[in-house]
């Protein structure tokens, strides 16, 4: 089986998608679509039948610098610019095969391409739960303080590690 991820269009089946979080089931099914006329870009993955088995969204944002540590803020502007990846997940049935993490690359190469162009510092996650934390830990996004389900990693770092030119 192949997977090619895509813009969310109106001919996707949301209805049986299944990533065993109820919140992240409901918002693509019923709210992905609105999110899309409100300022919130999602990407579906999808199986050579045509199905979708992932899918990540992802927004403009700015960051406080008074919410970083002084390292992770050194240099920067009081409002940093960034871009939000607002959610991801992956059909239960294909988690812990690896496949989650190219769908996280996938979601990278796309937001380092248009920070590219329009400016951004950081990529910044909110992870839904431990596990979450652990798996985008794991994909070196360091936590920020007084905040353990935030997330960030600066976009430079995350260009070379994807081989991408920067900026
Ligand atoms: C999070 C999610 C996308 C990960 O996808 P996946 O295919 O299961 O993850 P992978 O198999 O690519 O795992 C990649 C690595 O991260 C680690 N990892 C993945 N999930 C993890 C978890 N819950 N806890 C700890 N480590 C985890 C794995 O150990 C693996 O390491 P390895 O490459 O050294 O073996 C998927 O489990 C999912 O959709 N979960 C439900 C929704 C969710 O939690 N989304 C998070 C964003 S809010």
């Amino acid at each position: 089986m192949s997977y090619l991820a895509e813009p969310l269009g109106e001919h996707h089946d949301l209805a049986s998608f299944d990533c065993g979080h109820d919140g992240l089931n409901d918002w693509l099914g019923l709210h992905a679509r609105t999110a899309t006329g409100q300022g919130t870009r999602t990407y579906v993955l999808v199986d050579d039948d045509g199905g979708v088995v992932g899918y990540f969204a992802v927004a403009p944002h700015t960051i406080d610098r008074e919410h970083l540590s002084r390292s992770q803020g050194r240099g920067a502007p009081r409002q940093i610019p960034a871009v939000l990846l607002a959610k991801l997940a992956l059909e239960r049935r294909l988690q812990g095969h690896g496949l989650g993490s190219e769908l996280l690359v996938v979601a990278l190469r796309t937001i380092v391409e248009a920070a590219r162009r329009v400016g951004g510092r950081f990529v910044v996650v909110d992870a839904i739960d431990a596990a979450a934390v652990r798996f985008y830990e794991h994909h070196d996004f360091v936590a920020v303080p007084n905040n353990r389900s935030r997330l960030i990693r600066k976009l430079s770092t995350v260009a070379r590690a994807l081989d991408m030119p920067w900026p």
